[in-house]
């Protein structure tokens, strides 16, 4: 696997793959890789030729009180588990490839990223879709694939390529979570045994609201009080806890079309996102 950090042999190494015409797939990735990154990995696997993953902590996307400096980094054990996953290239730059010196452009997008994690996090999605756009466009891939665990930023990222006109496609993949029930996340190594067995009770929360809306119950607030109540009862509270339509992350009090639930809770001082989408079609 070829290892990269700066931007002028980035695109020097893809321009011969492009030329003879191989479809390029990106995989963005803060590192701290875990079987979900791998996921997609595959995903893009299958629909191109040469895959690339990203491996960049970026700054302008965490909070002045967030994790940025104990966020988890592992760059040569990301490198290990993306050759074995088949990934052809690790672009893993340093900050100051990524920003250098003068750089002003944020690329923000509206509606879709007020409220949710937009809320919580001012300022996130300004620097989750600027440095994705940056990785889009020293990449140029065809296709780039994202977690569906973040479903918030997939659709941001979804309507920031629409909205430019931007020639990828933007691919979401399933959620996976740990046998236990766990949505995978780097953040999930903060937790200690004990939180994460509170943790617990979002994911099933959401799975018991998932089969309440396969057996028919379609009102919001009965489907989320169903999360409500599994929650509460391992003494956590939602930050959030909604149901949103799952093209545009519109409101609903009925889950009559194609619907999501997103939750964020905090256990301790981790906070855990987590979503279930009721209708795929
Ligand atoms: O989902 C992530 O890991 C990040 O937000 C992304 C898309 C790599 C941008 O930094």
């Amino acid at each position: 696997m070829e290892r990269l950090t700066d931007v002028p042999p980035t695109k020097a190494y893809l321009r011969a793959p492009q030329r003879q015409g191989l479809r390029i797939g990106l995989v963005p990735t803060m590192g701290a890789l875990h079987d979900g990154h791998l996921s997609l990995v595959r995903v893009a696997a299958e629909r191109a030729d040469v895959v690339v993953a990203s491996v960049f902590v970026n700054p302008t996307q965490f909070g002045p009180d967030e994790d940025l400096d104990r966020y988890p980094r592992d760059l040569d054990g990301d490198a290990e588990k993306l050759a074995r996953a088949g990934c052809h290239a690790l672009f893993a730059p340093a900050a100051a490839a990524m920003y250098p010196d003068g750089f002003q452009t944020t690329v923000s997008v509206g509606l879709v990223t007020q409220g949710l994690e937009g809320a919580a996090r001012p300022g996130h999605f300004d620097g989750v879709n600027t440095v994705v756009l940056k990785l889009l466009s020293i990449v140029a891939p065809d296709v780039a694939v994202f977690g569906e665990k973040d479903y918030q930023q997939l659709v941001s990222l979804r309507t920031m390529a629409r909205d430019l006109a931007l020639d990828v496609e933007i691919v979401g993949a399933p959620l996976v979570r740990d046998p236990d029930g766990l949505a995978m996340s780097s953040r999930n190594v903060y937790l200690t045994p004990g939180s994460r067995a509170r943790a617990l009770s979002l994911s099933r929360g959401l799975r018991a609201a998932e089969a309440a809306y396969q057996a028919g119950e379609r009102d919001a607030a009965a489907l989320l009080d169903i999360v409500h109540t599994s929650i509460e009862a391992a003494g956590i509270e939602a930050e959030y806890l909604e149901l949103r339509r799952s093209s545009d992350l519109r409101p609903l009090y009925r889950a009559d079309e194609p619907a999501v639930i997103l939750a964020v809770v905090r256990v301790g001082d981790t906070r855990l996102l987590d979503n279930v989408i009721l209708d795929r079609s």
